[in-house]
């Protein structure tokens, strides 16, 4: 079941793996709740942040299989899912601090000091927003199927292309283009379930919203200066059918950033938490526990 919850005059949803219960007023529950009664403190929170151009309910898989002593939280960046567009009148130079100022506000909303922020490709470059705000609430990180550079000139060009299909087509047209290089070879072939899931979760999603993303990614700032000082422990995570961000970024992160630990995901492409869903819980699982104590 969505959450919701104001900043400003947006709303914004997310999935919750341990609600609090209905009734129950966030800001004053009583002693014993603040672990949403299920024994996951605050410091055991981990947010999942998704990738372009899906939703939250692309983490239901992770959703489902939470370890013991841990809370999950699933945003709905602004514009997809059941979360409000930017505001007519509002952010007039989109930036992924936007998208960083929403998943910190989600944090004081739920009274949560410090996260694990684990996010999937565009998810991956709100992650490295949200550690250059606030370094001091992320606990850990984990770095799915993402790249720390900023966009390439071509790659901006095709940004620019994507916006043009998107003004003429919808995000149907989006869909259309992105879909065969989001799913690996394997998922084509062999879990048409998959693709009819992902494109489903894409055309959820608000024309607003998509724009906003192609926008904010496209003038992203290049985080690879900040990756010899990232502290927290860092899972990095890569497959081996991913045509869009392929592996040697994942292995270029990890030899920069102290400490980082690689899993790489095998029969999986681009989205790899959907596509071998037990692989990627157990990866995550053997994080939490082995480098975060939980
Ligand atoms: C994503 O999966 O979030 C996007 O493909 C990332 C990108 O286009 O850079």
């Amino acid at each position: 079941m969505p959450e919701q919850f104001r900043v400003h005059d947006r709303t914004v949803t997310y999935l919750d793996s341990a609600p609090w219960p209905s009734g129950v007023a966030q800001r004053v529950a009583p002693v014993g709740l603040a672990d949403g009664g299920q024994g996951a403190g605050p410091q055991n929170t981990l947010v999942l942040i998704h990738a372009f151009p899906m939703n939250a309910d692309m983490w239901e898989a992770q959703l489902d299989a939470v370890p013991a002593g841990w809370r999950y939280l699933a945003p709905d960046l602004r514009g997809f899912g059941r979360s409000d567009p930017d505001q007519a009148n509002g952010t007039a130079a989109p930036s992924l601090d936007d998208y960083a100022r929403d998943i910190l506000a989600l944090l004081d909303h739920l009274r949560v000091d410090r996260a694990v922020i684990a996010g999937l490709s565009m998810g991956g470059y709100a992650a490295f927003a949200v550690l250059r705000l606030a370094p001091m609430r992320v606990r850990g990180l984990v770095l799915a199927n993402t790249r720390a550079e900023a966009d390439s000139e071509e790659a901006r060009k095709g940004r620019t292309d994507m916006l043009d299909l998107l003004a003429g087509g919808g995000v149907a047209a989006v869909v259309d283009q992105m879909l065969p290089r989001l799913l690996g070879e394997t998922s084509h072939a062999e879990r048409p379930a998959i693709v009819r899931r992902v494109r489903a979760f894409a055309l959820a999603n608000s024309a607003e919203g998509v724009r906003g993303a192609i926008v904010r990614m496209m003038n992203r700032r290049d985080a690879t200066p900040l990756l010899p000082g990232i502290q927290c422990p860092t899972l990095v995570i890569a497959s081996d059918e991913d045509a869009v961000t392929p592996a040697d970024r994942a292995r270029e992160m990890l030899a920069a950033i102290p400490g980082a630990q690689l899993s790489t995901i095998a029969g999986a492409g681009h989205l790899s938490n959907l596509e071998q869903p037990g692989d990627f819980n157990l990866a995550l699982r053997h994080f939490l526990s082995q480098r975060l104590g939980g």
